[in-house]
């Protein structure tokens, strides 16, 4: 499927659905490339950072010139990124999409470099990328600063990732959508209708993006403004990953270390939401939290930082009646199973998705919960080899929704396929190193 889907400098995450270039998909990617090909990794990263923009922000979507435009909405002449982008330091010549993804990216960079230091070191991966990775997270920790307390926040839900969760059923209800007849969705053509979003939400969809563009992409003016956990759970492991970098290029990487453990702090202080048990959104131009149970609220299993009642919560929480972990449910479900807004197949409504299993799997090892990790890591390689490596699954029945061969799940399957059960913490990255440096020690392998 990798191969399927590589265009000879990236992947697309599904040749009908998604055929440019996806910010998150490449991370995810990449992490799992590393295995087969850690040049292809390396260069998957490369080639999204050359659409970096000047203000740091990397675009979620880079368009491939050579595919039609009518084969994706939104298209390159609804972003005009070299134009509308333009004070915001878009690229020239490159089309880009102007909104972004969660910062999966220095992680990924991180665990390519493990999987091969030596071809790393020779290439110089690492001392190009570094640089480009810190304005990424320089960009989101102070111009996407919006609550002002030290998280970033979304400007839109396609930012976050998980589009259609019912968690921000309430800060959309606020936007107007744009008229159904403005614009025309390419989706539908390649996914089925009641697994997709519906046309009134696209509609908003469409509304936040065009005003974010016809405002030339500056921040802070928007209607949507949210800070996420697993976003911010993702900059904090991402930073972490940062200071590795550093370290391995000769700094101490103390500071973003420090950087990251005040961070994993500030989360707790603004989204940890004790009666729920998990971490919730914060709406903020509504104000306060948001009452809905997404896997987002999960994903800061991933911290090492996190303080033990906190991580014993979370287990509780997505062992429990609402995400039914290592019980009802076979994969972790996007959102609560007891949810009013609940839906086995609609995009992020229910579904599972098996970038989310792969974070909770990595989160759980990163807590000393070896057994439920391992059981993870089981039940994501057999619902993904049977749904033919779908976009996502019925959480119940891991019946295929979305797209088949579908790029990061092939990915997390070749990565987790490389993760020896019983680790604690390091999934086994780099066995196969051609480098001399250890892949084991406190540094926990890949790097927690
Ligand atoms: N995930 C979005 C889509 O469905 C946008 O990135 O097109």
């Amino acid at each position: 499927m990798l191969e399927a889907n590589w265009t000879g400098t990236s992947t697309v995450p599904s040749r009908g659905l998604y055929p440019h270039q996806w910010s998150w998909d490449s991370a995810f990617i990449a992490i799992g490339l590393r295995h087969l090909s850690p040049l292809r990794a390396q260069t998957e990263l490369e080639t999204l950072l050359t659409a970096q923009w000047a203000d740091g922000r990397i675009p979620h979507i880079v368009f491939n010139p050579s595919v039609p435009l009518d084969a994706y909405f939104p298209s390159p002449d609804f972003w005009r990124s070299s134009t509308a982008g333009r004070a915001a330091g878009a690229p020239r010549t490159l089309q880009t999409s102007g909104i972004v993804q969660p910062p999966v990216h220095a992680l990924a960079a991180w665990l390519v470099h493990r999987a091969d230091p030596g071809l790393s070191r020779a290439r110089g991966f690492l001392a190009r990328v570094y640089p480009r990775l810190a304005a990424w997270h320089r960009y989101l920790l102070h111009r996407r600063d919006l609550g002002g307390g030290g998280l970033a926040s979304v400007v839109h839900p396609w930012e976050q990732g998980m589009d259609n969760s019912p968690c921000w059923d309430a800060p959309l209800a606020r936007v107007a959508p744009a008229p159904a007849r403005s614009f025309r969705r390419a989706d539908l053509d390649h996914g089925a209708a009641e697994d997709r979003p519906t046309d009134l939400d696209y509609g908003r969809y469409v509304r936040l993006a065009a005003d974010y563009r016809d405002g030339a992409y500056r921040d802070g003016g928007g209607e949507f403004a949210v800070e996420d956990p697993a976003f911010n759970a993702l900059l904090i492991s991402s930073e972490h990953a940062l200071a590795r970098i550093a370290r391995e290029l000769g700094a101490t990487g103390t500071a973003r270390h420090a950087r990251a453990e005040r961070l994993t702090r500030v989360l707790s202080d603004r989204l940890w939401d004790p009666a729920a048990g998990l971490f919730s959104c914060r709406d903020v131009r509504g104000g306060g939290l948001i009452p809905e149970r997404g896997v987002s609220g999960l994903v800061p299993l991933l911290l090492p930082g996190l303080p033990r009642e906190t991580a014993a919560a979370l287990v509780a929480t997505a062992c429990g009646p609402h995400f039914g972990l290592g019980g009802e449910t076979r994969l972790p479900p996007s959102y609560d199973l007891l949810g009013e807004a609940f839906d086995p197949h609609r995009y992020w409504r229910g579904p599972a998705w098996f970038n989310t299993a792969w974070l909770l799997e990595r989160g759980l090892r990163t807590q000393g919960e070896t057994a439920r990790a391992d059981a993870l890591r089981t039940a994501f390689l057999q619902v993904a080899g049977a749904s033919g490596y779908a976009e996502y699954v019925d959480p119940f029945t891991g019946e295929a929704c979305g797209a088949t061969g579908f790029g990061w799940t092939a990915a997390l399957t070749l990565d987790l396929l490389h993760t020896r059960p019983g680790d604690h913490g390091s999934p086994a990255a780099g066995q196969h190193t051609s480098g001399t440096t250890s892949v084991q020690g406190t540094e926990g392998g890949d790097g927690a």
